[in-house]
């Protein structure tokens, strides 16, 4: 199994990311840090040790709370998308407030907790010990990662890869041009870009293919039975984890149908992040030039893809002034589906 430290700001798709690096059979999960980002940090901390319990995670794992704003720009959170507290809609999930939930919040021996730098660097130290390499998944703004980069450069020959959920290629979902992850922050973004460490971009125009439809829904409540026909009601989840699922997946559906006008269902985007580490292989890609728009009237937070070359930059470099990001094209959305229902 491949080891992963993720970061997340759950947020439904992030919830869903976090199952795939929990149970996935190719991957070996160290530890979650949690950002702002579509909620609140201390929103988006409880929920990821609430997706755990609820789970089944392993005991070891725990979360390590992270940065509650950006390295520069003011916080943007996303109600509109996820909710106030980032999982509006989601049923059957442990309270915030249940012990068993705080329990997994990493704390020191003196009770203080464990914050995102410090649970990172523990982990990745120990990857470097062992002489392994650990692949660093990203799911929300860059902001703990950046840190990570900015303030633990020895470690950074520990990280196989840095796997980023966000950024577009000529599409946005926050702006005209920009998504929403780089748009909260570019910065950080800009400073993962630059690391001497390989990076992986699942943009909005791949995310927006995998979309949890009539089908995915159908399977997900009634595994290896026919799909109803259009106007059946949907089936009643028969596992408590298949109905939180189903609600998570419907309120996602109610924000893209209203704000984007998706009529087939949302996006999964989140988990092609894990899906990539996984099974590399049902993904296209190809390497380019990236950074982020910083300053632009219209444009910030836009990932400037230099799909032409005009920066007529070296094949062989990674960093600045290389080509510096792998960017994903397609991904065979059924395989995605299916490892998702197993
Ligand atoms: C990204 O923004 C958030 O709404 C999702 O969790 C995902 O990470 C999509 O633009
Ligand atoms: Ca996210």
């Amino acid at each position: 199994p491949k080891n992963i430290w993720l970061d997340v700001d759950p947020g439904h798709d992030d919830a869903i990311a976090i199952l795939f690096a929990v149970h996935c059979p190719n991957i070996n999960l160290l530890g979650i840090s949690t950002v702002h980002g579509n909620a609140p940090a201390e929103c988006t901390a409880v929920n990821a040790a609430r997706c755990l319990l609820a789970y089944g995670a392993p005991n070891h794992l725990r979360v390590y709370p992270g940065a509650s704003k950006p390295l520069l720009r003011p916080a943007k959170h996303d109600p509109e998308i996820h909710g106030p507290d980032g999982l509006g809609g989601v049923e059957g999930l442990p309270a915030v407030d249940d012990p068993a939930v705080l329990a997994l919040i990493a704390k020191d021996e003196d009770g203080q907790s464990i914050y995102a730098l410090d649970g990172m660097t523990a982990a990745i130290k120990k990857v470097k010990a062992n002489g392994e390499k650990v692949s660093v998944v990203s799911c929300g703004p860059m902001t703990n990662i950046g840190l990570f980069v900015a303030l633990r450069p020895e470690l950074l020959d520990a990280v196989d890869q840095f796997v980023f959920m966000g950024g577009g290629v000529g599409l946005g979902n926050r702006s005209a041009v920009a998504e929403y992850n780089i748009q909260c922050d570019p910065h950080a973004a800009q400073i993962v870009l630059d690391a001497p460490v390989p990076t992986v971009m699942v943009p909005i125009n791949v995310t927006h293919t995998a979309i949890a439809d009539r089908k995915v829904m159908w399977n997900l409540l009634r595994p290896g039975l026919p799909v109803g026909s259009p106007n059946d009601a949907l089936p009643t989840a028969k596992t408590p984890l298949r109905h939180t699922l189903t609600t998570l997946i419907q309120f996602f559906a109610g924000s893209y149908k209203s704000t984007f006008g998706f009529e087939d269902g949302p996006p999964i985007h989140d988990a092609l992040t894990v899906a990539y580490v996984s099974n590399p292989e049902i993904f296209t890609s190809t390497r380019y030039r990236v950074d982020v728009e910083l300053e632009g009237k219209w444009t910030v937070g836009e990932t400037v893809v230099d799909v032409w070359d005009y920066q007529h930059a070296s094949p062989d470099i990674w960093g600045v002034g290389g080509k510096n990001c792998i960017v994903t094209q397609a991904v065979q959305v059924d395989q995605f589906f299916a490892m998702f229902l197993d």
